[in-house]
């Protein structure tokens, strides 16, 4: 499935943003452990998350769908999970693979898990190893680097201290779930702080975690209590249209309810960095903070992007890389690396498609420097081309966004992997930037 994206020079209004990814999966995953019903508003129902309500299901907890987004999942306590009779299929998502993994290495049963082409392609050890060094005993591809891998749990696992030398939620949250069936407390040390939705939702669910800089301490022995799990939108869907507000000729965009937990603003800062004209009003929050979040048109300049910004912005990087295409003087991201084991090689993707879209966008090991076009209002600032998603959602909607603001029609190619984390983004896109601005092709 393709998209035929037309130019535009206007994009306006106010819309809402499906549920963060990140704390759908843990709303789940947790549900499934805790002792009694957990009720989740705002459930997103992309391919990734709902593959973890069938892990759980799996897994031995009973889910049930109430409405759209509204899921009650009854959890079997720390003890109840049971054996599944397959292997678990973890489609495209990383989280559910890494985080189910911190599970089943306390589980007194074996458990298979698998992935698509992308997720096989990923590397595990950076979970197993420590999984490894607490007692979980497995066998995979590659010397149990990549999936499918079978995971033998056991209890109590021994605890640890993991100093890990990637900023990673997925590693911390494994580390962190396996420590709820470990003899003492388990503590991970980052070199820059991760995305803290573990911390916090563990933390409501009644578990005794510490967070002392960047080490993080779960010590067992607390019985985790079922709740209620108010999702709010994710800022990772939500930065596709602030970009495609801050960068159209006219109009201007409010995206209301995003979840802008400090770990995960980093976009927000460096859009501001570059003299974005953001505007945040807070909105009530439950355990996450929330806000409307609104922009307009106006030019930006160049930046840099390393250190503790990345992993606070990670996800966000490919539509970034649409901004600095735009700006006034060069952008440039180093200290990233991780993005080329993301869905899929995003250096390398967003170097070969939007240098086809003529961008001057130069790929180094470790991020990329853009040479901005300064062309805010003043035409467009990228080539009508034919580009393909290389499978990876969030290149397909940055890709989609480069075709609003390029100066003739844009094909982008395979964009089915949008629905692994935001179905209804073509809708809200036309919503934004009028019913003709995509068409969906075979
Ligand atoms: C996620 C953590 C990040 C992010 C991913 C979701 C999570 O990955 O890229 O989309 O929910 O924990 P890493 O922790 O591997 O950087």
């Amino acid at each position: 499935m393709n998209a035929l994206v037309h130019p535009t020079r206007r994009v306006a209004g106010t819309v809402t943003v499906p549920g963060d990814k990140s704390i759908s999966h843990r709303a789940a995953l947790f549900g499934a452990f805790a002792a009694g019903a957990t009720e989740v508003h705002g459930f997103l129902e992309g391919e990734d998350c709902l593959g973890t309500l069938r892990a759980v299901a799996a897994l031995g907890a009973e889910v049930t769908r109430k409405d759209p987004g509204h899921y009650v999942i009854q959890g079997v306590g720390l003890s109840g999970l049971t054996e599944p009779g397959d292997v678990i299929d973890c489609g495209n998502s990383g989280t559910t693979a890494r985080l189910l993994l911190g599970i089943l290495a306390g589980q007194p049963f074996t458990t298979v898990l698998t992935g698509d082409e992308s997720l096989r392609r990923r590397p595990m050890d950076r979970v197993m190893e420590p999984l490894g060094r607490m007692g979980a005993r497995a066998l995979g591809r590659d010397g149990e680097r990549r999936l499918p891998l079978a995971i033998a749990g056991t209890r109590p696992l021994a605890p640890i201290v993991h100093v890990s030398t990637i900023a990673s939620a997925q590693v911390k949250s494994a580390v962190l779930l396996a420590g709820l069936w470990a003899s003492g407390p388990v503590s991970v040390v980052e070199p820059a702080a991760s995305r803290d939705h573990t911390e916090r939702l563990l933390a409501a669910f009644g578990a005794d975690i510490l967070t002392k800089g960047n080490t993080v301490t779960l010590t067992p022995g607390r019985l985790l209590t079922g709740r209620l799990v108010r999702v709010p939108g994710d800022i990772s869907s939500a930065t596709f249209f602030i970009v495609a507000g801050a960068l159209a000729a006219e109009g201007g965009v409010t995206v209301r309810d995003v979840g802008v937990n400090p770990t995960r603003t980093g976009v927000l800062d460096v859009l501001g960095a570059m003299g974005a004209d953001l505007a945040l009003a807070d909105a009530a929050s439950d355990g996450e903070p929330m806000a409307d979040v609104t922009v307009h048109p106006g030019a930006l300049r160049g930046t840099e992007i390393g250190g503790g910004l990345v992993p606070r912005m990670i996800d966000e990087i490919p539509i970034l890389a649409v901004a600095a295409a735009c700006a006034d003087g060069a952008t440039v991201v180093r200290e990233a690396a991780e993005l080329r084991v993301k869905e899929s090689d995003r250096i390398g993707a967003l170097a070969t498609e939007l240098g086809k879209m003529g961008v001057h966008i130069e790929e180094q090991p470790d991020g990329f420097r853009i040479e901005g076009a300064r062309r805010h209002g003043g035409g467009p600032a990228f080539r009508g081309a034919r580009v393909s998603s290389w499978g990876d959602h969030r290149l397909a909607m940055a890709l989609v966004v480069a075709g609003l603001l390029a100066d003739g029609p844009t094909v982008v190619e395979g964009i089915e992997c949008i629905a692994t984390s935001y179905p209804g983004f073509v809708p809200t896109c036309r919503q934004l930037a009028g019913e003709e601005c995509i068409e969906v092709i075979t």
